[in-house]
């Protein structure tokens, strides 16, 4: 089976030229220079890079960012990875009724052209006043010749179409280049047949698909697409997991209306169920998510390990997460009515023995690890954290992973 699996998967790659670092196109290498712009921001200060870091698996370092003209707005929102989204969709409704696909938390832009131009316009982000000032950036940029070159000399006199065109050819950047779906990790070599999961990766494995037990898959999808491609982790779907607010209920932040997450959208807006919707936000792809420091939309976890054992427990023991106030709030209250109640890790009531012990933790975790692109997995390692240790782990398959393996198998 494993030998079949490789067979589809390499068919898969070479249709797509994954991984393969012949050059860029024009419109791509020009993407790189304007994500890597800090003069396109009114602070001077700030570029997609800036947020996206390639080392954070073009996630941030810290969650929420500062921005704005004089950098000092902070952001509400989690600074999500940017990889792996190339294949994403617009949202639309599938048989169900069920809202898939989208960029943002809540599913907002339709592609990653529509998604480029909000930062360059967003008051705590890059903080343009309107398109023609980010246009007279980049018409005075070291590579304004080569945007004339694709898009003509005329072009500067026409914001709204360069502007266009800027967001094109970001769009271009993050298709194109390799860094954004390289499908290196120990787990695409596992499932190559090049290597294999330790024990306690394995457990992860199958607790990660267990129906009864972590049921992750449920919502992170673990199967190949149709095409062959490999599991992304995610179904583009939205979910309300009920994550505790950032603020204490008592801060002015906190009297803000909670975020509504996907039931903005209009073609969410138009259901009968709409309200229900409310609180939900996008299902994130959980590749590279041992790299990332903060997790959930609200970024209120800046530890991984916190993060699946609010999975384990977050019905059996709620105060944990939630009585505390001055640590974390509760969910708010107009959103409480729409957690997720149902679903297998949750389901369960106080004081119950949780479905997924410490040791089960452990293993998922481990699991998750093996999802780490090559290019991030930490060189050293830091005897502190189990996130660490879990990597070493990583780099130790990774350096025996050879196509040997799989021949002998
Ligand atoms: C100040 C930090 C910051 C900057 C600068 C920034 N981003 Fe983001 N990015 C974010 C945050 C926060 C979100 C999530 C916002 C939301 O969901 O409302 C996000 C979301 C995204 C998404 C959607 C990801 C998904 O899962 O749907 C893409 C794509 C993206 N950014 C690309 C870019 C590009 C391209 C630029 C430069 C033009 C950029 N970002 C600049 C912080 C930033
Ligand atoms: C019912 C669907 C569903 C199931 C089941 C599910 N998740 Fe999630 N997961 C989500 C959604 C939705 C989010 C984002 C929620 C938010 O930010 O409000 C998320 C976020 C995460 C994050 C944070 C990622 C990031 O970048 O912020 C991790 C880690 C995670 N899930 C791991 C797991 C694991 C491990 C399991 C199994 C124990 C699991 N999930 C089961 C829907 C699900």
């Amino acid at each position: 089976m494993v030998l079949v699996s490789v067979g589809v998967w390499l068919g898969w790659q070479q249709r797509h030229r994954l991984n393969d670092d012949a050059a860029l196109s024009a419109q791509a290498q020009l993407g790189h220079q304007i994500f890597h712009d800090t003069s396109l921001s009114a602070s001077g200060q700030q570029s997609c890079a800036s947020c996206h870091l390639k080392e954070s698996g073009h996630a941030s370092a810290r969650g929420l960012e500062l921005g704005g003209p004089d950098m000092k707005s902070l952001g509400t929102r989690n600074t999500p990875s940017l990889r792996y989204l190339w294949q994403n969709t617009a949202m639309h409704l599938n048989d169900e009724g069920k809202a898939i696909g989208g960029f943002f938390w809540d599913g907002r832009a339709d592609s990653l052209a529509a998604q480029a131009g909000e930062p360059f316009l967003n008051p705590a982000e890059m903080a343009n006043t309107d398109k023609a000032s980010v246009v007279a950036k980049l018409s005075r940029a070291s590579y304004a010749r080569e945007f004339e070159q694709l898009f003509g000399a005329t072009i500067w006199q026409q914001p709204d179409q360069a502007f266009a065109a800027m967001t094109q050819v970001l769009a271009s950047y993050q298709t194109e280049d390799p860094d954004f779906h390289r499908f290196d990790s120990l787990f695409d070599q596992v499932m190559q047949g090049r290597a294999r999961f330790n024990a306690a990766q394995e457990r992860g494995w199958a607790l990660f698909k267990d129906p009864e037990k972590g049921n992750c898959a449920a919502c992170h999808t673990a199967e190949r697409g149709p095409d062959g491609s490999p599991p992304l982790f995610t179904d583009n779907s939205y979910d309300n997991l009920g994550v505790p607010m950032v603020f204490p209920p008592t801060t002015a932040a906190s009297r803000q209306p909670p975020d509504a997450g996907v039931c903005t959208h209009p073609l969410v807006r138009g259901q009968a169920n709409a309200n229900t919707l409310c609180g939900s936000f996008k299902v994130p792809s959980l590749r590279n998510v041992a790299v990332r420091r903060a997790f959930f939309h609200n970024a209120v976890f800046t530890d991984l390990r916190d993060t699946l054992a609010f999975y384990a427990t977050r019905d059996t023991d709620p105060k944990r997460w939630y009585g505390t106030l001055t640590r974390w709030g509760g969910v708010p209250k107009s959103l409480r009515a729409n957690v997720n109640r149902d679903e297998v890790p949750y389901g369960q009531r106080a004081g119950e023995q949780p479905r997924l012990n410490e040791q089960d933790i452990d293993d998922l975790l481990a699991f998750l690890t093996t999802l780490t692109d090559a290019d991030l997995v930490p060189r050293s390692a830091s005897p502190a954290g189990s996130v660490a240790a879990a990597n070493a782990v990583v780099r130790g398959a990774q350096r025996v992973a050879s196509p040997m393996v799989a021949a002998n198998r």
